[in-house]
């Protein structure tokens, strides 16, 4: 299962390489939210080879919809994470899957194509990034933390928009990326680069692979209330574990 989710991610992120450099057709979804033609080219290609080899496996994807959760192995798919980031040519996108079975992330695959890194996680096997394995940082407190996190498309439109948050969490510790693939960005905290990730509305394509290789590599990932995080957590907290209680009580969320 992990070999076709790496096989399928590699593939998906040829083609988000090779459709880079060209001129692409972009659409809004939302105001500020946009879709390209390589979104639904990659999820099409992602999506068919599932259903070719895995015609009972139920698929989640984010432009395509489907289901989740009626008992059946679920693919969770997100073709372009970092969509924004793509349709500008800023290279931070990924590709992220991930097979949820039993209730839980079995397999997880992030792929960034621009660095060509792959995140790999099988639940109980451990996390790697091309092959080595993923360690969470030691970083024991904020004040010598690095973060990221993202803010939701309806940002202008909502009162919980994480402003402030972010104005609290920045002021200390280290700094707050605001990277744009929060797949990639919790692939970051699970092998060191970070020591955490919060956001709000992120969805189960967004985290569904980032928190099982999060885990794998000794981390841990909460909704705000630190109940554990589950693909429909509306606040969605991602850390090496030694920062996560002071990162929730700084974000004013417990
Ligand atoms: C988005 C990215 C971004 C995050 C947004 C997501 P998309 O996914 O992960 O970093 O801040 O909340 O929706 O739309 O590029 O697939
Ligand atoms: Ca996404
Ligand atoms: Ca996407």
């Amino acid at each position: 299962m992990l070999a076709f989710a790496i096989d399928l991610a590699r593939q998906a992120g040829q083609l988000l390489l090779d459709g880079l450099s060209r001129q692409r057709q972009i659409d809004l979804k939302s105001p500020y939210e946009l879709v390209t033609d390589m979104d639904r080219a990659s999820e099409e290609l992602i999506v068919e080879a599932i259903r070719a080899r895995f015609p009972d496996h139920a698929i989640l994807a984010e432009e395509s919809g489907g289901a989740f959760g009626d008992g059946r192995p679920t693919w969770l798919i997100d073709p372009i994470d970092g969509t924004n980031n793509y349709a500008h040519g800023f290279p931070f996108f990924s590709v992220s899957l991930a097979l949820w079975d039993a209730g839980r992330p079995q397999v997880g695959v992030v792929f960034d194509p621009t660095r060509d890194e792959l995140f790999t996680a099988q639940a109980g096997a451990g996390a790697f990034c091309n092959a080595q394995p993923l360690r969470v940082s030691r970083i024991g407190t904020l004040a010598s933390a690095l973060l990221s996190t993202g803010f939701p498309y309806d940002f202008g439109s909502r009162d919980d928009n994480n402003l402030r948050e972010f104005s609290r969490v920045q002021a200390r510790c280290q700094g707050v990326r605001r990277c744009g693939s929060a797949a990639l960005d919790i692939a970051y905290v699970a092998m060191g680069r970070l020591e955490a990730h919060w956001e709000i509305g992120l969805k189960p394509w967004d985290t569904g692979a980032a928190a099982l290789l999060l885990l794998e590599a000794g981390g841990r990932i909460t909704d705000s209330a630190a109940a554990p995080w589950h693909p429909w957590s509306p606040r969605a907290v991602a850390s090496n574990g030694l920062i996560h209680d002071e990162l929730l009580e700084v974000l004013g969320w417990r």
